[in-house]
């Protein structure tokens, strides 16, 4: 009834706006655009909306997510940005999309992924007197791949809006729950208008319930500090090329500028150079080195709540989450060891196919051990549980300086 009311409030506004367009480099989702303090000359409504041909609910080009698909999509033209494949393009004037590939996104992409999960790197370092790993996961060197997992699922190369369980979502539980089923589409985690927000991101996700049991909204909101907007003619740089000195952000031109293949940057970017011990940032897309990794952790965990670990060591009162590793740390945050989007790491190996999703309950017992294989790769970005060893080596053999993975070392950063 509210959306219904404030539907009808905004599209008579909406009316008046359309017919002067006025564009900003950086997209249609700028905050102060659409919100009319930029002045009321919006170009933005017209990337979206249609007033008497609309084509979807809410006098949309398209129903979601075709219509964020006609500019982020494989074929779409309006934003540098393929979601479908992971890529960014260089900026163009009309299309705003050139045939050149600037490099592969953060997010891995829903169709297919270009991530390296096979040729990670890994050098052991000295920390004081204990060897640690650091690593890299490059851009793929025979090309893309179908994804193995994706936040949204793909029937046919087709991305849709799909249902799945919350892992974790809601406070420990004595008894057995996974999670409640939700609809996941990119509005429920994009705000299209604009927020403000790293990646216009939501700060506080509500996706609809898609079965019986009830989604439990965070508490409190997660914001996620954003850049400062490009300056027109430019545009952001949304892949994983990124520069030392914590300031962590380049424009898509600064990347063009410093004349590296479009394969080049780490999806493990654990840090930033990769194989760096000292005067080292963390992964910073937003120049906020020390405060992206908590903000984008507890982003996530606005719906895997019981994700957050209090210490690989604190056994909770949760049946299925017992024992968590740690995973809001600098070092180890959500998207250290996953991404957002879709990952096309493989899982060809019996352990790593037979890891249970939390929801393998029989007789009230969680069971972490599936007796089906399943090839999906939760989002993950290195090869069955590679993950595990870009940061350990168990066996106390590997000495300080050892490198082991693919040479030539794929290129910095
Ligand atoms: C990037 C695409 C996009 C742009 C740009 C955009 N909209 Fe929307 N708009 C949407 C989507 C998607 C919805 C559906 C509700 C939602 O997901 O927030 C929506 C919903 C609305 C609504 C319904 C109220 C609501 O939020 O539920 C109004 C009114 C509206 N838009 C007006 C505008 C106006 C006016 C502009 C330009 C100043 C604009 N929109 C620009 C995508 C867009
Ligand atoms: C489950 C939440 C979620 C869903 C669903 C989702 N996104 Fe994202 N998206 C993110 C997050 C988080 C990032 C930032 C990733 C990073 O910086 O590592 C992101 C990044 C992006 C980017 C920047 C490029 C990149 O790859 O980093 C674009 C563009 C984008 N999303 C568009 C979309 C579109 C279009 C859809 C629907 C087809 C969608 N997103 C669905 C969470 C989501
Ligand atoms: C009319 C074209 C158009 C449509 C439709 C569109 N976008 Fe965008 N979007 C852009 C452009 C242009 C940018 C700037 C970056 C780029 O070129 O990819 C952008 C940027 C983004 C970003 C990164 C924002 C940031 O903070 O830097 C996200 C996330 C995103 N879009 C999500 C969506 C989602 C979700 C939808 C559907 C609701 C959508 N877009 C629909 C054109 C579009
Ligand atoms: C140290 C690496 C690492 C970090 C950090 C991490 N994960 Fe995971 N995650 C994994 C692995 C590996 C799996 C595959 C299941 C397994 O082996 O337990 C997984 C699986 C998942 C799944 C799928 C369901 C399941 O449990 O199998 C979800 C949801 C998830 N992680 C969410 C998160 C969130 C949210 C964060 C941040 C709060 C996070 N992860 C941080 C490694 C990590
Ligand atoms: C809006 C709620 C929401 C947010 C926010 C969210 N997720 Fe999820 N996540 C889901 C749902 C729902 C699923 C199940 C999707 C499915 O089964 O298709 C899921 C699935 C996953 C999986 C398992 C994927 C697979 O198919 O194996 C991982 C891993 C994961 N999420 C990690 C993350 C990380 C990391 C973030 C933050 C970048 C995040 N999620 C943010 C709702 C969310
Ligand atoms: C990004 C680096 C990173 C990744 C990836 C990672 N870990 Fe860890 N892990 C750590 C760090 C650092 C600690 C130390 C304690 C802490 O953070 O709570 C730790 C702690 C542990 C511990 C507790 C004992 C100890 O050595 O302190 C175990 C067991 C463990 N990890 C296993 C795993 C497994 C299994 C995987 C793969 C699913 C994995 N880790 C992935 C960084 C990582």
């Amino acid at each position: 009834m509210r959306r219904l009311a404030l539907l009808f409030a905004g599209g008579a506004v909406w009316l008046f706006l359309a017919a002067i367009p006025v564009f900003a480099d950086g997209g249609p989702h700028i905050a102060s655009v659409n919100s009319g303090t930029a002045g009321l000359n919006a170009d933005s409504c017209a990337g979206c909306h249609r007033a008497h041909t609309a084509q979807g609910e809410f006098l949309l080009i398209e129903e979601e997510p075709a219509m964020c698909l006609v500019c982020h999509g494989a074929s779409g033209t309006g934003a540098t940005t393929d979601v479908e494949n992971g890529v960014q393009y260089t900026l163009g004037t009309d299309p705003l999309r050139s045939g050149t590939v600037l490099g592969y996104t953060r997010a891995g992409g829903f169709v297919n992924a270009r991530i390296g999960s096979g040729e990670a790197v890994r050098v052991a370092y000295l920390s004081g007197t204990n060897v640690r790993q650091n690593g890299k996961v490059p851009v793929r060197t025979a090309g893309s791949q179908p994804v193995t997992s994706a936040h949204m699922p793909n029937t046919a190369g087709v991305v849709g809006e799909g249902d799945g369980i919350a892992w974790g979502n809601g406070p420990d539980s004595v008894t057995a729950y996974a999670g409640p089923e939700v609809a996941v589409g990119c509005t429920t985690c994009h705000n299209p208008h604009g927020n403000g927000q790293y990646r216009i991101l939501n700060t506080l996700p509500d996706p609809a319930e898609a079965g019986v049991d009830v989604f439990v909204p965070a508490a409190t909101a997660a914001p996620v500090t954003d850049a400062a907007l490009p300056p027109t003619g430019d545009t952001r740089n949304y892949t994983i090329i990124q520069t030392n000195g914590g300031t962590g952000t380049l424009l898509a031109s600064q990347v063009q500028a410093l004349g590296l293949p479009s394969t080049a940057g780490d999806y493990w970017r654990r840090k930033v150079p990769w194989n760096g011990t000292t005067g080292t940032s963390n992964d910073a897309p937003n120049g906020q080195s020390a405060t992206f990794y908590s903000q984008i952790s507890t982003w996530c965990l606005t719906c895997h709540t019981r994700y957050l670990s209090a210490g690989w060591d604190v056994q909770t009162t949760d049946n299925i989450y017992k024992y968590r590793h740690t995973s809001n740390a600098s070092s180890r945050n959500c998207i250290t060891c996953h991404v957002a989007h879709g990952s096309n790491a493989q899982m060809p190996d019996y352990n790593s196919q037979h890891v249970a999703f939390p929801d393998n309950i029989t007789g009230g017992q969680f069971n972490p051990v599936s007796s089906t294989a399943s090839t999906d790769s939760r989002l993950l970005k290195v090869d069955n549980r590679g993950t595990c060893q870009m940061c350990h080596e168990p066996t106390g053999t590997i000495t300080a300086g050892t490198q082991v993975g693919p040479t030539p070392v794929p290129l910095l950063p």
